[in-house]
């Protein structure tokens, strides 16, 4: 799908990957398992800090790089060291689609193992798939190998589960109104008045006052437990609790402005939960009915 003329312009690129996509299915959708290494640049999930967190897949293919573009501060610094260390290391912070796209096309096509490492999961909110139309436009194959997302790191180190029998039967990743995104496209209000979703906020640590200032306003439950994780699984992790009332002012005085996992609901206290039919004999009747019905893990 090389197109000479887009190579300069990632805009155009990215319109016509997703032009294509309208007429015909990517042909390796389907063919190629999650976690197969594939031909091209892989975009890794780094997971959310510790070294022992990336899949062992990644760093397989980290630890071959000649070239890794990383997500500089977001990527913890001791698993470039460990991993990649010889490899020629790139920060993609600063730097637009203009400079990375040829930065990593041109290694690849000379012949570099490069791979692209994204902080947590590049699934959320990782921007990989703008990279990936641009790179496949010019001729160059993409594919994704998953990680360990911050929430997920989160829900471990408050020792809970996102979703808990009885209390919180969904999950929403979310990120507060901001730069990005208008106060209508701000949905947290919503989640949290369903009452039984845990809402993980992303890219919203400068401005959890504000956030628990709108819920308060807005009628919601100020007792609602709230925890917010820094840093989970890097050395200077921290953990600060509180409710929608009291986190806003806990965490000022903490002074985290970014890096941090927000956790809203009764799943960030494990609180009021009930025993699941998964260990209360249901799993076992469902085999013998064979009722199709998909037990819980
Ligand atoms: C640009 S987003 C990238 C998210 C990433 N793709 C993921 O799956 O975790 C960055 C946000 O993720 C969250 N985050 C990333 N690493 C974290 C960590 N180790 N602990 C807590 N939150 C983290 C923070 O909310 C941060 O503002």
């Amino acid at each position: 799908m090389t197109d000479p003329d887009s190579e300069t312009d990632p805009q155009a690129a990215i319109d016509a990957e997703t032009a294509a996509r309208a007429q015909a299915r990517d042909e390796r959708v389907g063919e190629r398992t999650a976690g197969e290494v594939q031909e091209g640049i892989p975009f890794i999930g780094a997971g959310p800090g510790d070294p022992g967190l990336l899949t062992v897949t990644g760093k397989e293919l980290v630890e071959a790089a000649d070239l890794v573009v990383h997500a500089g501060s977001l990527v913890n610094s001791e698993l470039l060291a460990e991993y990649c260390d010889d490899a020629e290391q790139v920060s993609s912070i600063g730097k637009d689609l203009e400079e990375l796209i040829p930065l990593m096309r041109d290694a690849y096509e000379d012949g570099r193992e490069v791979v692209r490492l994204h902080s947590g999961d590049p699934a959320i909110y990782g921007a990989a798939i703008e990279q990936m139309d641009a790179l496949e436009h010019e001729g160059v194959p993409t594919y994704i190998v998953p990680g360990v997302t911050s929430a997920f790191a989160a829900s471990a180190t408050l020792r809970t589960q996102l979703t808990l029998n009885g209390v919180a039967n969904h999950v929403a990743f979310t990120r507060p109104q901001g730069k990005t995104l208008d106060p209508e496209e701000d949905h947290i209000g919503e989640f949290v008045g369903m009452g039984d979703v845990t809402t993980c906020i992303y890219l919203g640590t400068h401005a959890v006052a504000d956030t628990m200032d709108r819920l308060v306003e807005d009628g919601h439950d100020p007792e609602t437990p709230v925890a917010v994780v820094y840093h989970a699984s890097w050395p200077d992790e921290d953990v600060i609790e509180g409710t929608i009332g009291t986190i806003g002012e806990t965490l000022e005085d903490a002074g985290y402005r970014a890096s941090a996992m927000v956790v809203i609901g009764d799943a960030a206290r494990k609180a009021g939960y009930e025993r699941s039919y998964l260990y209360d004999g249901w799993a076992n009747r469902g085999n013998e009915s064979d009722s199709g019905t998909e037990a819980d893990d």
